[in-house]
C-alpha cells in the first residue's frame, strides 16, 4: 500500500466519522427531500395558518415539543391518547395547558393524502414548533433536521417523572437536563422559551403566599412583581387563572425572559434557580445580548430534538397521530 493511499484513507475515515459525529442521533437536514418533497411546505403553511388567527399557539407546540423530546425520546408520544386501559402521557399532571393537537391531526391528515406512512408525527412536532414560533419573523428561525420515527408507547407515569417541575432547584434541573444529555448551557437556553406563553397561577403561587410554609414571600421573587401577581393569583388553589410568563412581550420570541429574570421576575422556582449558581449565571448574562441568545437557541434546541430519537427501523410510522398502528 502506498503511503499515499494510506494517508487518503486516514483522510476518509476521519471525514465520515466526524461527519457521523454531527448527525449522531441519525437524523438528518431534508430527510423527506425525495419520499415526500412537500412535506415541510405543508407543515408550515397549515401551522402559518392557524397561528395567524390564534397567536398563544407557538407557545403551545414548544412546549409540547419539550415534553415529547423529555419522556422517551422525541417519539410523538406525547400525541397519543390515552385508552380503556392505558393513560397516556398527555394526562399526566403536568400536561397542563398542553393544547395543538387537533392542528397536528390537519397536518397529519393532508401528509397522509399527499404521502400516505411516510412523515412521522414526531417529526411534524418538531417541525411544528420551528413553525409556528418562526412565523413571527416570516423565515425559519431554526434548522430542524427530520427522519424521527414514532413511538408506540406513551404513559402518565413517564410524564410525572421526566418532566421538570416549576419548583426544582438548580442541582435537580441539571439532572433531570443531565439525564438527557442535555448541560447546563443548554438548560439555561432552553429555558428562555419562556419568553412567550403563560403559567397557572397553581404552579409558583407557593411563591407568593407561603413560601416556607409561614405565610411569606419568596424573597427571590421581585416584591413589586410579587404584588403585582397577588392581585392575579388572589389565592393558593387558584389553578385556572394563567399569567404570562414575560409579561409586556409575551408573544414575542425574544431574550427579554433574560432581562426579567435579572430583575427578580422569573415566575416559577425554577427560572430564579438559573441564577443560583455561577455557570448559569455567566449563560443568562450572555444571553442579555439578542444575537446571542437567538444562535444559543439554534444549537440547543437541535440538541433537545435528538434526544432518544428513532431512526431507521424502529418504531413506525403512525397512520393517526393519536393512536399506534394496528
Ligand atoms: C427547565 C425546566 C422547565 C420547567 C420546570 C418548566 C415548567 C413549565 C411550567 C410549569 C409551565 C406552565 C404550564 C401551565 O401552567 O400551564 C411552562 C410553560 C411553558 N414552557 Fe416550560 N418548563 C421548563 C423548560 C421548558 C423548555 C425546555 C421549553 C421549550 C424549549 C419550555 C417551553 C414552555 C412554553 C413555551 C410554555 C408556555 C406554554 C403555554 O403558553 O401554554 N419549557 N413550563
Ligand atoms: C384492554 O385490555 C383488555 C383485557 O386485557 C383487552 O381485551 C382489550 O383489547 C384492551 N383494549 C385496548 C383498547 O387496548
Ligand atoms: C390533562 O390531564 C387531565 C387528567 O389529569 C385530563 O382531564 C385533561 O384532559 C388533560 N389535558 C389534555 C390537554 O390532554
Ligand atoms: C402554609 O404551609 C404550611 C406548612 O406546609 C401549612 O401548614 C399551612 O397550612 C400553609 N398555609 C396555607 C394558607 O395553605
Ligand atoms: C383545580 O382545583 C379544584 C379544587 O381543588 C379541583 O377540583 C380541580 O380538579 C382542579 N383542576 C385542575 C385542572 O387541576
Ligand atoms: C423589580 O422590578 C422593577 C420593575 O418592575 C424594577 O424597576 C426593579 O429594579 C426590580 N427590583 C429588583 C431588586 O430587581
Amino acid at each position: 500500500m502506498s503511503s499515499s493511499y494510506v494517508l487518503l484513507l486516514i483522510l476518509l475515515y476521519t471525514f465520515t466519522t466526524s461527519s457521523v459525529g454531527a448527525q449522531a442521533a441519525g437524523v438528518e437536514k431534508g430527510f423527506y427531500k425525495k419520499s415526500c418533497p412537500q412535506a415541510e411546505q405543508t407543515v408550515q403553511s397549515i401551522v402559518w395558518d392557524r397561528v395567524a388567527s390564534n397567536g398563544a399557539l407557538p407557545a403551545k407546540f414548544l412546549r409540547m415539543f419539550f415534553h415529547d423530546c423529555f419522556v422517551r425520546g422525541c417519539d410523538g408520544s406525547v400525541l397519543i391518547d390515552s385508552t380503556a386501559n392505558n393513560t397516556a402521557e398527555k394526562d399526566a399532571t403536568p400536561n397542563k395547558s398542553l393544547a395543538g393537537f387537533d392542528v397536528i391531526d390537519d397536518v397529519k391528515t393532508a401528509l397522509e393524502k399527499a404521502c400516505p406512512q411516510t412523515v412521522s408525527c414526531a417529526d411534524i412536532v418538531a417541525l411544528a414548533a420551528r413553525d409556528s414560533v418562526s412565523f413571527q419573523f416570516k423565515k425559519p428561525i431554526w434548522e430542524v433536521q427530520t427522519g424521527r420515527r414514532d413511538g408506540t408507547t406513551s404513559q402518565a407515569s413517564e410524564a410525572n417523572a421526566n418532566i421538570p417541575s416549576p419548583s426544582s432547584d438548580f442541582t435537580t434541573l441539571v439532572n433531570d437536563f443531565a439525564n438527557k444529555g442535555l448541560d447546563v448551557k443548554d438548560l439555561v437556553v432552553l429555558s428562555g422559551a419562556h419568553t412567550i406563553g403563560v403559567g397557572h397561577c397553581n404552579a409558583f403561587s407557593k411563591r407568593l403566599y407561603n413560601f416556607t410554609g409561614k405565610g411569606d414571600a419568596d424573597p427571590s421573587l421581585n416584591a413589586t412583581y410579587a404584588a403585582f401577581l397577588r392581585t392575579q393569583c388572589k389565592s393558593l388553589s387558584d389553578n385556572t387563572t394563567t399569567v404570562p410568563m414575560d409579561p409586556g412581550s409575551s408573544t414575542d420570541f425574544d431574550n427579554h425572559y433574560f432581562a426579567n429574570l435579572k430583575l427578580g421576575q422569573g415566575l416559577f422556582q425554577s427560572d430564579a434557580a438559573l441564577l443560583t449558581d455561577g455557570r448559569s449565571t455567566k449563560v443568562v448574562n450572555k444571553l442579555l445580548d439578542a444575537g446571542d441568545f437567538l444562535d444559543a437557541f439554534k444549537n440547543s434546541i437541535r440538541n433537545m430534538g435528538e434526544v432518544g430519537v428513532l431512526t431507521g427501523s424502529s418504531g413506525e410510522i403512525r397512520k393517526n397521530c393519536r393512536v399506534v398502528n394496528s
